[in-house]
């Protein structure tokens, strides 16, 4: 039987800045993930968050794009919505770009990453969730993951995964997907997959086909949709591991490494991604460091198993691994990295080129900045 795992993730309103939703809007969201368990559009559900982002991940039999699970999304985030304005909370409804839902929450605000597949006997998932990021931050760290044998030692040791992987890649300016087969054409994907601005990786699959695909990233530009400012696009990856794909530590330690993503205050900045546990992803400094959460779960069945024994759905307590110390020390670097960019303050590159900024209003400041010194500069 084969099965669908989405998450499908919105910000509609936090508390007192972009930095967290309030308790009322996750239970409103529950409520709603409750009723569908019942009418059997979904089997299981968990609701979590990251930043001002709440995660819907949710199990069904529907595959991608289904309709009804992605209106029972969209109906989530529009009960969390009415909590956050009812509260007075801020930017309430933030993601929601449309009035009425129409078939597909893609191109309507809220992210989505999802993946039909056949459990293993034992299907081990880990969710990373980032906030104050685009879908771009997880370039490096998969690549590292799918592509790297200095991080996976799998490649190497493991025939199962020793032939390597499929990656698609998404060209944002263009929409096409191109496909890369790692590890023989590495150069050419890493001739592209280098620009954190233009490309982004979508989907992950191993070469053996009875395993399939092996991970899946929302991919949604909220600018792009809306064509000005209205929001970090704050992505979701998630993967399956363990048996034929990364070990759960393999998938893990490329976060020891904070790299450099866009983003951060105001989606215009460079900043290091910070790994943390959903207590902590809370994004104080300077809104941010941009945060990355990383839970893992099993599937049986139609159940998504969590740490305790037989939770109901909706209940489910993922493993939350960088709560840990170990991820301490990588917390640690990012902070320094952080503070070490604030001091180059508005300067470029902590600050990003205007054309990669996701505030498109610094071009009213700079036409307003020119309009008084009469200068007439044809290509604004
Ligand atoms: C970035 C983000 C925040 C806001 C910033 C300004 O993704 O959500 O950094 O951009 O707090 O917010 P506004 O424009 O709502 O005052
Ligand atoms: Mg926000
Ligand atoms: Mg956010």
């Amino acid at each position: 039987m084969a099965v669908t795992l989405s998450d499908i993730k919105g910000d509609v309103g936090s508390i007192a800045g972009h930095v967290k939703p309030h308790i009322n809007q996750i239970k409103a969201a529950e409520r709603v993930l409750k009723g569908a368990t019942e009418k059997k559009v979904i089997h299981d559900f968990f609701v979590s968050r990251v930043g001002d982002d709440i995660h819907m991940v949710m199990l069904h039999e529907n595959g991608e794009d289904a309709k009804e699970v992605h209106e029972t999304a969209w109906n989530a985030l529009k009960a969390a919505t009415e909590e956050a304005q009812s509260l007075g909370l801020y930017a309430a409804g933030q993601d929601l770009l449309k009035d009425a839902f129409s078939g597909n929450v893609k191109g309507m605000g809220p992210g989505v990453a999802e993946m039909e597949f056949e459990p293993r006997k034992a299907e081990p998932i880990v969710l990373f969730m980032a906030d104050k990021t685009s879908p771009s931050a997880f370039n490096i760290p998969l690549s590292k993951i799918y592509a790297d044998p200095f991080t996976t030692s799998g490649l190497v040791i493991d025939p199962r995964l020793h032939d390597g992987f499929m990656i698609q890649v998404l060209d944002q300016k263009m929409g096409d997907v191109l496909e890369f087969s790692l590890p023989e054409e590495l150069h050419d994907y890493l001739a592209i997959i280098g620009d954190l601005v233009r490309f982004s990786i979508k989907k992950v699959f191993s070469k053996d086909k009875k395993l399939g695909i092996a991970a899946s990233v929302s991919t949604e530009k909220l600018s792009k949709i809306a064509g000005k400012y209205v929001g970090k696009d704050d992505p979701v990856a998630m993967a399956r591991a363990q048996s034929g794909f990364p070990a759960v530590g393999e998938l893990l330690q490329p976060f020891m490494t904070p790299y450099l993503v866009p983003g951060w205050m105001r989606g215009s900045h460079v900043g290091p991604l910070y790994p943390c546990s959903v207590d902590e992803a809370n994004p104080t400094y300077f809104d941010g460091p941009p945060r990355i959460v990383a839970l893992g779960f099993m599937i049986k069945g139609n159940r998504l198993i969590g740490e305790e024994s037989d939770p109901q759905p909706g209940s489910h307590k993922p493993v939350d691994y960088f709560r840990g110390e170990e991820f301490g020390y990588a917390r640690n670097i990012a902070m320094n990295i952080a503070t070490y960019m604030r001091q180059h303050g508005p300067f470029m590159f902590e600050r990003l080129p205007e054309e990669e900024m996701e505030y498109t209003t610094l071009n009213e400041v700079l036409k307003k900045i020119f309009e008084k010194r009469n200068v007439k500069n044809k290509n604004r």
